[in-house]
């Protein structure tokens, strides 16, 4: 018989319990990229394994690197990180992007922070600042859901848990992020008509993460970090080893801000 997601993702927490000794999370994050460093600062790290030790997570003769997860105590705290994702467009699957998302709820977090890097299409930000998302566009045309699995999407960016990182940083802007299957960037075209559809932010994850996340009964926070510009506008650079190297230099600032966020969650 064939597993359902939820069935893999519950045997995945089993194990993670085991492996961790940890009997409940209470939130869970997934570091995108140039976010990783962040998870240092989230409290004293415990247990870490490999992501393709546990059921359902892609193995890495597949994948090359499917990422770690590392279980993080921070005074009566258990907080799960992943350091690595899954995107869409490595070819395996809506489920094989959710599976940690569905996996950390399954364990008990109730509270799911997804953090990306992503393009500025709003020109009122700066490439290496921080941006709350709103809300979302899925561009992707795909859904982690299947059957008559109706769920609302009004709120999936909780509205309390950004008052809390506003609290944190008052000036910390907010924006609708857009989600594009990539692996290829956006034309200058693309991102005229996202920022006609009211997007503020451009990227290729996060998006299938939230909704799998709201179906599970959790509530999401999510936060991009400006890589670039997006492609067309001015001062665009789509370099991907700059992108990277722009989530290196703001690494500490905007880890710094992650954590006293998720301190006060
Ligand atoms: N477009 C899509 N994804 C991205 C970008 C971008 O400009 N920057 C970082 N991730």
């Amino acid at each position: 018989m064939t597993r359902t997601p939820q069935a893999a993702a519950a045997q995945a927490a089993t194990e993670l319990r085991e492996r961790t000794g940890v009997d409940g999370y209470d939130i869970a994050l997934v570091m995108g990229s140039g976010w990783a460093p962040a998870a240092d600062l989230l409290g004293s790290a415990g247990h870490e394994l490999p992501s393709s030790d546990l059921t359902g997570f892609l193995k890495p003769a597949v994948d090359g690197h499917s990422g770690t997860i590392r279980s993080i105590t921070d005074g009566d705290r258990d907080i799960l990180a992943f350091l690595g994702r899954t995107h869409l467009y490595e070819g395996h699957g809506t489920d094989a992007v959710v599976h940690g998302v569905r996996t950390a709820v399954a364990a008990g977090a109730d509270i799911v922070v997804l953090t990306n890097a992503a393009g500025g299409i709003n020109t009122d930000y700066a490439v290496g600042s921080p941006v709350l998302i709103s809300d979302h566009i899925n561009m992707t045309a795909r859904s982690p859901l299947a059957g008559a699995t109706f769920v609302d999407l009004t709120d999936t960016y909780n509205a309390e848990l950004r008052a809390v990182a506003r609290e944190v940083a008052p000036d910390l802007p907010e924006g609708v992020y857009a989600a594009m299957p990539g692996p290829h960037f956006e034309t200058p075209a693309e991102v005229r008509m996202l920022r006609a559809l009211g997007a503020d932010l451009v990227g290729m994850s996060t998006v299938l993460e939230a909704i799998a996340a709201r179906e599970a009964g959790a509530r999401v926070l999510g936060m991009s970090l400006v890589t670039n510009i997006a492609a067309g506008l001015e001062g665009a650079n789509l370099d991907h080893q700059e992108v990277l190297a722009t989530g290196r230099d703001s690494a500490q600032s905007v880890g710094r801000l992650l954590a006293d966020i998720v301190a006060r969650l």
